[in-house]
């Protein structure tokens, strides 16, 4: 296992994959490095690309007004980053090469931030995550746990700013994601 540096560099030099052709810049991961919650989304948009920092166009900024009504913010309580860290082009879905080449780096950040609870954003980081049977529409908002840590799914805040009516749900999701991180804290007391 890389430390934060070593990781960073490996991240920020590597061409395993097309993807790094046509980066501006390596979208690593940002947010408290010991964050009791991950959030994890597919790869960088455009916004994302340009500035190096994940979920800060219009999705992320979604996504991040709607922790903030919650009391979740990302230099205290979370950890966000994606399955790949650099954009495809036209923001289409990465290739299954692309995920898995850049995954390895996915769960070092995993194994250094060690999370309790995971999140991922949208089908393609819940196939990457959770497994090819899983599905965004039926199991999201659904809890499991693996060796302690426990994972769920909602949508991908792009797919809110698509269909106004994911939104109820969206949020319901993320209220049960407050609930868990207070649970895990009590315990903690
Ligand atoms: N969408 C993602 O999945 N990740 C980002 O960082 C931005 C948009």
């Amino acid at each position: 296992m890389l430390n934060w540096k070593e990781l960073y560099s490996e991240c920020v030099n590597c061409n395993k994959c097309d993807l790094s052709k046509n980066r501006t810049n390596m979208v690593f991961g940002e947010g408290n490095l010991k964050s009791p919650i991950m959030f994890i989304g597919e790869a960088p948009g455009a916004d994302e690309d340009r500035t190096g920092r994940p979920f800060v166009g219009r999705a992320g900024k979604l996504l991040t007004k709607a922790l903030t009504a919650l009391e979740l913010t990302r230099e205290k309580d979370y950890y966000v980053c994606n399955i790949c860290k650099c954009r495809p082009a036209n923001n289409r879905n990465p290739f299954e090469e692309e995920a898995k080449a850049c995954i390895p780096y996915l769960r070092n950040q995993f194994a250094l931030v060690k999370p309790k609870i995971i999140v991922c954003l949208g089908a393609v980081s819940l196939r990457y995550i959770m497994g090819n049977n899983y599905r965004i529409t039926r199991d999201r908002g659904t809890w499991i746990e693996r060796k302690g840590c426990y994972m769920t799914a909602t949508f991908h805040p792009a797919a809110i700013l698509r269909d106004e009516n994911k939104k109820r749900v969206f949020w319901e999701d993320l209220k049960s994601i407050k609930n868990k991180y207070d649970e895990l804290k009590k315990e903690e007391e």
